[in-house]
């Protein structure tokens, strides 16, 4: 009989459990592979000014101290809102979940804080939560963001993951010189609630400074 015989061969025995248990686990991850990652129905791509600020949360390396996942619990949906879902994610490359908390998750921070917050929050923390040991980030308003990288970023994801980004991003010097202005556009907007005068002279001057890009992201996380 068969079964005898593998039972007294121990490494055909190994063998063949290995087999059934590895076809087994194909059964069940191989679908979530398989099955396109599924956006909330009114989800929309961010911007590339937003971009450009997520760029600079990453390259500042907020993710060291902040979260960006609400947990079912009720103890993080009184204090931040709905929990997070994975269909808010699908057009973040890369996702920026975190593990770490030492401030407040910020998953849906643009819900309650406003740019004028930001604003004053980036440049001394200190100075309006009082305690707080969040490091100040004063050359955010000094350094230029890089929006143009930030365009490129929206043609790589629109042309490689078909993430829906309009006719107007192409990979041409000519697209990103027509499309520059729609983004000072939106920094004007997010300026027009800021104070420091220098932000607001290079924004009027076309250039972005990172703070502005930066609440522009902070402010579509909702
Ligand atoms: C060393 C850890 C640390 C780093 C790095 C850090 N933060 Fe924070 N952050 C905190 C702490 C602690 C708090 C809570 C106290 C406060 O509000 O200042 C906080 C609060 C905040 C809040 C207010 C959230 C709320 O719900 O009130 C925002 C927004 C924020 N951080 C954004 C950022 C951004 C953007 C960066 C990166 C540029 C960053 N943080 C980097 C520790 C950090």
């Amino acid at each position: 009989m068969f079964f005898h015989w593998l039972e007294k061969n121990p490494f055909y025995f190994a063998s063949g459990i290995s087999i059934v248990i590895s076809f087994a686990g194909l059964l069940e991850i191989v679908p979530n592979f398989a099955e396109a990652a599924r956006p909330l129905i009114d989800l929309k791509p961010r911007t590339v000014l937003q971009i450009a600020g997520k760029n600079v949360y990453m390259k500042d390396n907020c993710i060291s101290c902040h979260s960006q996942m609400i947990r079912p619990f009720k103890s993080e949906t009184d204090r931040y809102g709905d929990y997070s879902l994975s269909g808010e994610y699908v057009y973040d490359r890369p996702f920026l979940w975190g593990s770490k908390r030492t401030g407040p998750d910020l998953h849906r921070v643009g819900n309650y804080r406003t740019t004028e917050w930001h604003e004053n929050h980036m440049w001394n923390p200190p100075a309006i939560v009082p305690g707080s040991i969040m490091p100040a980030y004063k050359h955010h308003f000094t350094n230029l963001a890089d929006i143009e990288t930030a365009y490129a970023e929206v043609v790589t994801v629109k042309t490689a993951f078909s993430t829906p980004y309009g006719p107007e991003f192409k990979g041409t010097r000519a697209a990103w010189n027509a499309y520059r202005p729609t983004v000072i556009e939106e920094a004007k907007l997010i300026v027009a609630d800021m104070k420091n005068k220098d932000v607001k002279e290079a924004v009027a001057r076309g250039e972005v400074p990172e703070v502005v890009a930066l609440i522009a992201y902070l402010n579509s996380l909702k």
